[in-house]
């Protein structure tokens, strides 16, 4: 496959990290993917080289105006030694509809996902097998024009590189304690919430820290005009079980990041038989709930941590408990399967996986 690209092999590969204190995002494996984009020549030099340093003019557009997007989805090591990626044209469709809200020029979904599997063949040692361990990818784009002026980019580069990686919360699957954020909000309609760009993530900071200093591990976010509908956990979309019904915030605002791993849960829960809506849910809805004794699990989902049950939440200070802070069982069976379907260990009924 990588015999497509260009390679420029390291030959100074470095010391792996032990694979049971991996955390995540830490370590980078000895390559990365780079492609350039030129106005008037397109996405061009698709290339494998060392991992290291760019070098950026101190007028870079991206570094003063933001202009970037980013991705983030994993490989898995099976039993068998096989990597598996998990749905990775999805994440590569979506860097399209990132790109048209940031005003970059689109990518070719099927060149990228081969670049993905190169890059991940290449590096292929560096994926770890020890239990709930992956390859965590993360393909960008940054705007690369040295100019002051704000407009669009003329030129920009594409990467990917790679980090293995443990749990993303050291709670893992057991439940977080979150904090309903009143204050601050992360996305508008008509803002770039449905976009994975850099600046959401910037915005995001503020909230959590307050958070963490209040003793919760996330926040959840509220819409940025009446502060009442839910829209995302941190940085994961958010499920709520409710007398036996699923419900999951719309995306239809724009507000919201349309989650791989959400649209995997709704198409699994769905196939099930268990009913699932997508609608506006308000924080109200969901107190309300809990005190009809109807409010059964609350979760996130997301790549990095997959599913995180939330066992409680501080809402004006009006603190509930959820399944009696514990994971609930619906919660484990998607996070049991859709984990299960990623390392190879469950059937893949959807045709979710591609083989490196
Ligand atoms: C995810 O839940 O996968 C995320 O978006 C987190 C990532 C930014 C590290």
């Amino acid at each position: 496959m990588q015999a497509n690209f260009k390679v420029e092999k390291n030959n100074m590969p470095k010391q792996k990290p032990d694979e049971k204190s991996l955390g995540f995002g830490q370590y980078f494996t000895d390559h990365m993917f780079v492609m350039d984009y030129t106005e008037g020549k397109g996405w061009h030099d698709p290339r494998i080289v060392p991992y290291g340093d760019i070098a950026l003019d101190p007028a870079t557009m991206v570094l003063h105006y933001g202009q970037a997007i980013f991705e983030g989805l994993k490989a898995y090591k099976s039993d068998e030694g096989k990597i598996l990626l998990f749905r990775p044209e999805k994440n590569m469709e979506r860097v399209n509809i990132s790109n048209e809200r940031l005003c970059i020029p689109p990518i070719d979904v099927d060149l990228t996902v081969e670049a993905i599997k190169a890059i991940v063949e290449m590096d292929s040692d560096w994926v770890p097998s020890a239990e709930d361990t992956s390859l965590y990818i993360r393909p960008f784009i940054i705007s690369t024009d040295p100019f002051l002026g704000v407009r669009p980019s003329f030129t920009y580069k594409f990467m990917i590189i790679l980090s293995p990686v443990g749990a993303y919360y050291p709670e893992g699957i057991n439940p977080v304690k979150i904090y309903v954020e009143n204050n601050y909000v992360r996305a508008v309609k008509g803002g770039v919430g449905y976009a994975k760009t850099p600046g959401n993530y910037a915005a995001s900071l503020k909230a959590q820290m307050e958070a963490q200093a209040k003793g919760y591990t996330q926040v959840l976010w509220l819409d940025g005009l009446e502060k009442r509908y839910i829209e995302e956990v941190g940085t994961m979309n958010v499920f709520f079980k409710i007398d036996g019904e699923v419900i999951t915030p719309t995306l239809e605002d724009g507000s919201i990041l349309g989650g791989i791993t959400r649209e995997s849960t709704i198409q699994l829960l769905r196939h099930w038989g268990v009913k699932v809506t997508e609608r506006r849910i308000s924080i109200e809805e969901i107190y309300q709930a809990h005190e009809d004794q109807k409010l059964e699990e609350a979760f996130g989902t997301g790549t990095a941590a997959v599913i995180s049950p939330i066992g409680e939440l501080n809402w004006n200070e009006k603190i509930i408990k959820i399944n009696d802070g514990k994971t609930g069982e619906l919660s484990k069976k998607i996070y049991e399967t859709i984990t299960g379907i990623q390392y190879g260990k469950v059937k893949d009924e959807f045709g979710w996986i591609q083989e490196v």
